[in-house]
């Protein structure tokens, strides 16, 4: 009788437990499948995003950049973007003493806002977000900024026109510098030698 018994319930369970695990282990894997490919898409969607981005960041493509933006009347520049107008032609003719260039340190409504690189005066009012007064930049304004730009230092004291003592690799960073605003600002005048 129990052999009978364990017979029909060895039976039971072969029919009963194992379509049930097979269910239960397919249903799994193909979770686990859709989820993989949902994965994989939003991988390839991330990487497409990136190389997007990264393509506006790369200075190689600045050039590119130019031609961006003509449809929107005020296009949000984005960092480091090039000006989508060509700059005007560079005028070295106006030389400013310190005091007249002080003048242009933002502060004052009716005054653009300059800032010099080894004695070569940029017109930056485009960007008065950053050199204004509440600018995070705003200590290079209205003055020749040549050694804090070459150290990478935003100390007042740091930002004077003298630059002689910098090392290489800090005079690389001012001519670095130096050609970036070149290529984004226009040249308005000289500082007194
Ligand atoms: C945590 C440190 C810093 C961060 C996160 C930072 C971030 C940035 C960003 C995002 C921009 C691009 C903004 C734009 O074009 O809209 C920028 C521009 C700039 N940064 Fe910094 N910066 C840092 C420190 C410094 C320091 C120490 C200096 C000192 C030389 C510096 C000098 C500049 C200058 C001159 C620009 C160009 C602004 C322009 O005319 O477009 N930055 N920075």
């Amino acid at each position: 009788m129990s052999s009978l018994y364990t017979y029909f319930e060895n039976l039971f369970k072969e029919v009963y437990t194992l379509p049930s695990i097979i269910v239960t282990v397919s249903i799994a894997v193909f979770i686990a499948y859709l989820q993989e490919l949902k994965d994989e898409r939003e991988r390839e969607q991330k990487k497409k995003e990136d190389n997007a981005s990264n393509e506006h960041d790369d200075k190689e493509s600045e050039e590119s950049e130019k031609q961006e933006g003509s449809e929107d009347p005020a296009p949000k520049r984005k960092a480091f973007a090039l000006p989508s107008t060509p700059l005007p032609p560079p005028n070295t003719t106006r030389i400013f003493m310190s005091d007249e260039l002080a003048e242009h340190d933002g502060t004052q409504e009716d005054k653009g806002i300059y800032v010099a690189i080894k004695g070569i005066v940029f017109d930056v009012s485009t960007k008065k977000e950053m050199y204004g007064p509440k600018g995070g930049y705003h200590c290079f304004a209205g003055k020749d900024a040549s050694k804090a730009l070459g150290m990478s230092s935003l100390n007042v004291e740091d930002c004077v026109a003298d630059y002689s003592g910098l090392n290489e690799k800090e005079k690389k960073t001012l001519d670095d510098w130096f050609s970036f605003f070149e290529k984004r600002y226009p040249i308005v005048g000289k500082t007194e030698a």
